[in-house]
């Protein structure tokens, strides 16, 4: 090695141990302090948004971690027991109203009002429908979901609702929404969407 190349690793080993050493991770209070720093009340959207539930302080604590299969089991079942089925054993609404609310992102953000009806905004995160081609992926694809299952048996159909209702039931720490569990959408609203999954007419399964 000659001197240029010494100094050029010299340089280097300098250069690494000064990341190493600056570089130090902050801690869960830390995050949050300045999570909450990075944001103010705006309309309907309230600081309180942030305040984690247990199941969430959990999942964020596990979150670079295999989380126990004792403590899953135990979400999972607080989650499913949260469950509530309709009360007219009713499971399927109208698909063409379920293609609307799983169209539609408004509701609960800052620039809307109390009385905004929520949308499902599930192709935020689904393919649904053939016929729309913006979809997000962070969730699997829901195109042909009855037809894929054999059709609304009571099974699928009770799962279906299950995970549309709190999603935490069957994946302890899932990122989708809540939508009976959080109120996000009406009983009338989760038949709709239901409809467009599993109504054997609906566009999606044919
Ligand atoms: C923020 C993203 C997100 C949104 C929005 C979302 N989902 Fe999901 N969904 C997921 C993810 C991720 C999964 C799979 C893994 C999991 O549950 O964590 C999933 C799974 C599902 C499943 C189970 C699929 C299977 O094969 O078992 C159904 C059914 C479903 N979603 C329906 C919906 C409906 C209906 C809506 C709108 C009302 C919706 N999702 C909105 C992220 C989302």
């Amino acid at each position: 090695m000659n001197t240029k190349q010494k100094m050029t690793l010299l340089l280097l080993l300098i250069a690494v141990s000064a990341c190493a050493t600056v570089v130090s991770l902050p801690d869960s209070k830390e995050s949050i302090a300045s999570i909450k720093a990075s944001f103010a009340d705006k309309g309907i959207a309230k600081m309180d948004r942030l305040d984690q539930s247990e199941l969430q302080k959990t999942c964020s604590d596990y979150a670079q971690k295999e989380l126990p299969a004792e403590i899953r089991a135990q979400l999972e079942k607080a989650a499913t027991d949260s469950v509530k089925y309709p009360a007219s054993g009713k499971y399927l609404g109208d698909w063409k109203e379920g293609e609307k609310v799983a169209q539609n992102g408004r509701g609960l953000q800052f620039s809307d009002d109390s009385k905004t009806v929520n949308g499902g905004n599930c192709y935020a995160c689904h393919q649904i429908s053939k016929e729309e081609i913006a979809y997000g992926n962070i969730g699997p694809s829901l195109a042909q979901y009855g037809k894929l299952r054999g059709g609304p048996s009571e099974e699928i159909v009770k799962y279906t609702w299950s995970k549309i209702y709190s999603s935490h039931a069957f994946n302890a720490c899932s990122v989708m929404p809540r939508y009976g569990a959080a109120g996000i959408l009406s009983e009338k609203q989760m038949q709709d969407v239901m409809a467009l999954l599993l109504d054997p007419q609906s566009p999606i399964n044919k």
